[in-house]
């Protein structure tokens, strides 16, 4: 056993996860990932999709290491510092319509935790609307929003003033040959949430435009819409997390744009600085206007070399379109994608956005899901040297969620890697 594994055994926590998955990453560019022994790997999940500019990406890398020269932290909250100011100045130009004010923090549930703080003061109200299926961090109130109890359990009694709504999950709804009517339907269900399961007193919506962890479930097209138009009536804020779906991932800069919506708060991680740690929750500046002082602050929120980072990965991100291209990369894979579903039953189903792909597998027609199969199949991948992702309420959801620099070649290899180990645990579900 190499001395690393050997040393996470003796010394990290690791008994919140099933495995870690046996590779001693050593080094990445791109969407290649190397291991210690010299084994390279199509990195098919990104870091969890995070380096949406690549691997260490040059031009992010050398922005970093010229800040880390000048000052690493000094509290971007008690002094002035640069890299801070010319992000937040970026992040009103390329947010939705009318969000020009920027927190940083340090990771997503850090910035979903500030959102709802915000909310709440600047509507007075208290209570939250959220989705079944969804997920918005590992904190006590991020998870008090989150509809899945595989990321609850054990962690209860959460806030009290949260109610759920169904979530547009098209494929296992009543509406699944009929996605507009599952969006209106579904959105339609939030009036009946707020007036059966709240006091009326509700701050905000809150609402994943792609949901990630839930198995990469894409709303219908009409689904915010509906949304925003019960919203409105209640005086509800929208706040969109896109702490998985923003910067690039599903085709544009974020997926919100898909519905055209403007959420009052959108907040944002992973993606945001190509690996180095930041989150950022955005809104309009009368919304901003109720935090007073002394309610909010991070010691190493807006961290300068993660604020200079995210400024050379959005410049990245622009010069080389990297939206467009995930847009266009993804079609082709869930093209190929497809094909392969026709030819195995137990593909029930592949949908996304742009590289935000969730190939859902289930073992009948009536869709029990198939996760132990999903597990074998990313083991599978890993023999084959390929990266990816199981996720999905059910465990069932094969995840692709690339760097967006991915190649067509690189898309090939990987599908092809699919290809050849669906083939194996298909055969062995025959016999
Ligand atoms: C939609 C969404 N929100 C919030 C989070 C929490 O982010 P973090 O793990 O950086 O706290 C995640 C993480 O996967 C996520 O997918």
């Amino acid at each position: 056993m190499s001395d690393t594994i050997q040393k996470y055994k003796d010394y990290v926590m690791t008994g919140f996860v099933k495995q870690v998955v046996p590779v001693v990453v050593d080094h990445a560019r791109g969407a290649v990932v190397t291991d210690v022994n010299g084994r390279e790997y199509v990195d098919c999940f990104a870091g969890i999709s995070v380096v949406n500019a690549g691997h260490n990406n040059p031009q992010v890398i050398a922005a970093a290491k010229a800040q880390m020269d000048k000052l690493v932290h000094c509290g971007s909250y008690i002094y002035y510092a640069q890299p801070v100011a010319d992000l937040a100045e970026r992040l009103a130009t390329i947010a939705p319509h009318g969000l020009t004010k920027t927190f940083f923090g340090n990771g997503g549930a850090e910035a979903i935790e500030g959102a709802l703080k915000l909310a709440r003061l600047y509507t007075g109200k208290h209570e939250f609307i959220s989705l079944h299926a969804s997920f918005h961090g590992r904190s006590w109130g991020a998870l008090s929003v989150t509809g899945n109890q595989g990321r609850k359990k054990r962690g209860g009694p959460y806030a009290s003033g949260v109610a759920f709504a169904p979530a547009p999950y098209v494929y296992r709804s009543q509406w699944h040959n009929d996605a507009e009517e599952c969006g209106r339907q579904c959105a339609n269900a939030i009036d009946d949430v707020i007036r059966f399961a709240t006091s009326g007193d509700v701050a905000a919506f809150i609402a994943e435009p792609v949901m990630g962890e839930g198995g990469i479930l894409v709303p219908p097209h009409n689904y915010f819409k509906e949304v925003k138009k019960v919203l409105d009536r209640h005086g509800i804020l929208f706040i969109a997390d896109e702490v998985q779906s923003g910067f690039g991932r599903t085709g544009r800069m974020f997926a919100i744009e898909h519905y055209e919506v403007v959420p009052d708060i959108l907040v944002t991680a992973k993606g945001i600085a190509d690996g180095f740690p930041l989150s950022a929750f955005t809104t309009r500046p009368e919304i901003a206007a109720a935090f007073k002082p002394g309610d909010h602050l991070s010691t190493f929120g807006g961290n300068p070399v993660s604020c200079a980072a995210a400024l050379a990965n959005i410049e990245f991100m622009e010069k080389e379109k990297l939206p467009e291209r995930a847009a266009e990369t993804g079609t082709y894979a869930m093209g190929k994608l497809r094909e392969l579903q026709r030819q195995h039953p137990l593909i029930g189903d592949v949908r996304g956005l742009g590289l935000m792909i969730g190939v859902e597998l289930v073992r009948d027609k009536d869709l029990t899901p198939a996760n132990t199969e999903a597990e074998a199949i990313r083991d599978g991948l890993l023999d084959e040297g390929v990266l990816v992702g199981v996720g999905g309420v059910y465990g069932n959801v094969v995840r692709f969620q690339p760097p967006l620099v991915i190649t067509q070649q690189q898309i090939d290899r990987a599908i092809e890697a699919f290809a050849s180990v669906l083939h194996e645990v298909d055969h062995a579900l025959v016999v």
